[in-house]
């Protein structure tokens, strides 16, 4: 089964996609992590990604796996485990950039598709119900008030240790939101048969039990 969750920066997939997953005993998939370790690496490394033979050079030297460490998906790239680095703001400015290069996408989207292939998936991020599973079996799209997904930032960054203002944010927020939308390769949008979930005034406890509602709902008619 291949559950697709999409939706714009902050808006609750994480949190959302993982509660499914467990309530469903089906895996996670979190494929803006993916992008987030690329962008990690093209900015550790220097990687020149406007220059192919670079680009080329990187996409060949990677590999990226998933493991769960003491109940946390742990993002790995060449065996190092990166997934507290790539939540860094420096990665955050940087990510949408990386991932509109079609090569960086072409490459993500066969390792997702392969990924969820295996033993099915909640997978979430921009493009999932519309370019990797545009079959996909449940479809949603998390939506919420840009201050909303703000808040819910600063206290991922307070996490970390990172201090940021509310309007640093949700600047920062909207403009990646807008990279996003308006890229040519894959943009952010809403899948026709999406179902669109506004999360501003739900608890993640009520945003879970409303998707997996829906599915139960779902399945239900089906089978009569
Ligand atoms: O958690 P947050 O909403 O901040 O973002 P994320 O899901 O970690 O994704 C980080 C970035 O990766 C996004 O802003 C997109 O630029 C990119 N992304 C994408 O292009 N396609 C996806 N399927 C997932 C993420």
């Amino acid at each position: 089964m291949i559950i697709a969750i999409d939706g714009p920066a902050a808006s609750g997939k994480s949190t959302t996609a993982k509660g499914v997953s467990h309530i469903l005993g089906i895996p996670y998939l979190d494929t803006g992590a993916m992008y987030r370790a690329i962008t990690h690496i093209v900015l550790t490394k220097k990687f020149n990604i406007d220059d192919p033979l670079e680009l080329k050079t990187l996409l060949n030297g990677i590999q990226i796996r998933f493991e769960i460490i003491k109940d946390e998906n742990c993002i790995f790239i060449n065996n190092k485990n990166v997934s507290s680095l790539i939540r860094s703001s420096d990665v955050t400015s940087n990510v949408s950039a990386v991932s509109a290069i079609p090569e960086i996408r072409e490459s993500m989207v066969g390792l997702q598709r392969k990924i969820g292939r295996e033993n099915g998936c909640v997978i979430e991020g921009r493009d999932i119900g519309t370019v990797v599973f545009p079959n996909a079996d449940f479809k949603f799209f998390l939506v919420a008030d840009v201050k909303v997904r703000a808040e819910r930032r600063l206290l991922d960054l307070e996490k970390i240790g990172e201090t940021k203002s509310l309007n640093e944010l949700m600047n920062e927020i909207e403009k990646r939101d807008l990279l996003d939308s308006s890229r040519d390769h894959s943009p952010l949008i809403k899948a026709k048969d999406a179902i669109e979930i506004n999360t501003g005034l739900l608890t993640i406890n009520e945003q879970i039990e409303q998707i997996v509602k829906h599915i139960t709902n779902i399945q239900n008619n089906k089978g009569n």
